[in-house]
């Protein structure tokens, strides 16, 4: 036979099934394997079958969550107070000057006349001055800056905040935020 690997014959070679005493035989592919092959390709398809027909998707499971929690969120909103309960309550608005000083005065002014937030003393409330929307600006917050402070501070803290809001002193002409408010000139011009 020849030496060169460009002669070597193709296997199986009827008349050489062996070589250096390495036999190659022809065997059936065992059926174990072909089963787990085929039931592997069925497998398959049905999974992809069934995650697309069936809704089974990342996209849709994430929706159904969302749903989920949006509904236990809407049942505690129903479930919290809509009025302040602390309207004229000593404690509670020494306590609500206290938040009032701490977070909100940043934005907002000691005295609630506005700096880098709105007015809240002035007659004009862009989201509404009934206890709910108060509460709902505060807890939430309002997309042009004001930020959500129901996590950190809670509806009692929120409430009483706003029952000390209450108490500032108004002013009668629009302040920072309203839409008519003039600012005050700078010195000297
Ligand atoms: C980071 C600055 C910032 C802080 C801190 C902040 N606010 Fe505000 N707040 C704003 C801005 C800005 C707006 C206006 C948002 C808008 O117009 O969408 C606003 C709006 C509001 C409104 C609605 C006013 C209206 O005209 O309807 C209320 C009420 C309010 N804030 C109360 C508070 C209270 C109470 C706190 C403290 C718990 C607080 N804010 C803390 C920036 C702030």
């Amino acid at each position: 036979m020849s030496s060169d690997p460009r002669q070597a014959p193709e296997y199986p070679i009827p008349e050489a099934p062996e070589r250096d005493g390495i036999g190659e035989d022809d065997n059936p592919i065992p059926l174990w394997f072909n089963v787990g092959f085929w039931g592997l390709m069925v497998f398959g398809l049905l999974y992809i079958l069934y995650y697309v027909g069936s809704g089974w998707t990342a996209a849709s499971v994430y929706a159904a969550e969302v749903e989920q929690l949006e509904a236990r969120y809407a049942a505690v909103r129903e479930s919290l107070p809509k009025q302040n309960p602390y309207h004229g309550d000593q404690a509670a608005i020494a306590e609500g000057k206290q938040v009032f000083d701490t977070i909100c005065s940043v934005c907002h002014l000691p005295t609630g006349q506005g700096l880098v937030g709105p007015s809240l003393v002035d007659p004009y409330w862009k989201y509404g001055s009934d206890d709910e929307s108060l509460f709902t600006s505060v807890s939430e917050g309002r997309p042009l800056g004001m930020p959500p402070w129901g996590a950190q501070l809670g509806s009692e803290k929120i409430w009483k905040a706003l029952a000390y809001v209450e108490t500032l002193p108004k002013k009668q002409e629009s302040g920072v935020g309203a839409p008519d408010y003039v600012p005050p000139k700078p010195p000297g011009s």
